[in-house]
């Protein structure tokens, strides 16, 4: 707790991360990955595995761009440093873990970004959403943009803050939940890079005995397109958030996205 306190007062955030939340949320993951380090490793080892099978065949490999970047457990730096130019790691708010870990790479950036372009709707400064992913679509230099495990994610602050607080960002988006998953999705296909995404779709908890006591989904009503891989990444074991129960998610992996889409829309 001590800890948690500590890395919530030191860590250098901007006040608007402080403000929706988004620090908070990113300190409660790095202490939860602490303590399930070994049951999350599987996962990390398939998200790693989907990540380098999305660029062995790229033949330019300039600027890499990692979406929810947090503290760089599911992609390889290392592997992503030495393969691009650049690595631009994005996220709302960068903790110490990451960023130590790029200060191990000379060509490795930090970008701190709302990348739901909620911000200034919950801070009561806008009236709609912005395009924060327009300025690396735009940029030529892109090659592959990673979405890594932020997509259901993306959802929680901005939903929870608005419920609380009601307002005109109530009225005007009753759907913000699935505007921003589909917002996401639809911003990552408009990118005329290679796309790898890493996302969860579903919750369970499940009882010792291996019974599903409860599934949930957490895409917001969004489905995916058939992923190239799936598994089931153990979120919490038996007794981390309750002992009768574990929570596992159901996690996919697309090493090219637009392939994949592609794929969907010819068998329609
Ligand atoms: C499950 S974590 C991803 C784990 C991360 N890829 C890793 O390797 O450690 C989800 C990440 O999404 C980030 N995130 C949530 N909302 C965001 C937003 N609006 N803009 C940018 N990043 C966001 C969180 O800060 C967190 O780092």
């Amino acid at each position: 707790m001590i800890a948690e306190i500590l890395t919530w007062l030191f860590t250098p955030a901007t006040l608007d991360a402080r403000r929706t939340g988004h620090l908070t949320a990113a300190v409660s993951l790095w202490s939860r990955a602490r303590r399930c380090r070994s049951a999350w490793a599987p996962h990390e080892a398939r998200c790693h595995a989907v990540v380098l099978r999305a660029f062995a065949d790229l033949p330019r490999r300039r600027t890499c761009v990692v979406l929810g970047s947090g503290l760089v457990r599911d992609v390889p730096l290392a592997a992503l440093s030495a393969a691009f130019e650049r690595v631009l790691l994005v996220d709302v708010v960068h903790l110490w873990p990451a960023r130590l870990a790029a200060r191990r790479h000379r060509n490795v950036e930090l970008v701190s970004l709302d990348i739901t372009g909620t911000t200034d709707l919950l801070l009561g400064r806008a009236t709609g959403l912005a395009d924060p992913l327009r300025r690396f679509r735009e940029d030529p230099t892109v090659d592959l943009v990673i979405s890594a495990n932020c997509l259901s994610q993306l959802p929680l602050q901005p939903v929870e803050r608005v419920q609380a607080g009601g307002g005109l960002a109530r009225i005007r988006f009753p759907d913000l939940g699935h505007r921003i998953v589909a917002g996401h999705l639809d911003a990552l296909r408009r990118f005329s890079a290679r796309v790898c995404l890493l996302t969860d779709s579903d919750g369970l908890d499940i009882a010792a005995d291996g019974t599903v006591l409860e599934r949930r989904p957490l895409l917001e009503g969004v489905t995916l397109p058939p992923a190239d891989e799936d598994w089931d990444w153990i979120l919490a074991p038996l007794g981390e958030w309750d002992p009768a129960y574990a929570v596992h998610h159901r996690a996919h992996g697309f090493a090219d996205l637009h392939a994949a889409v592609a794929r969907t829309d010819r068998g329609r």
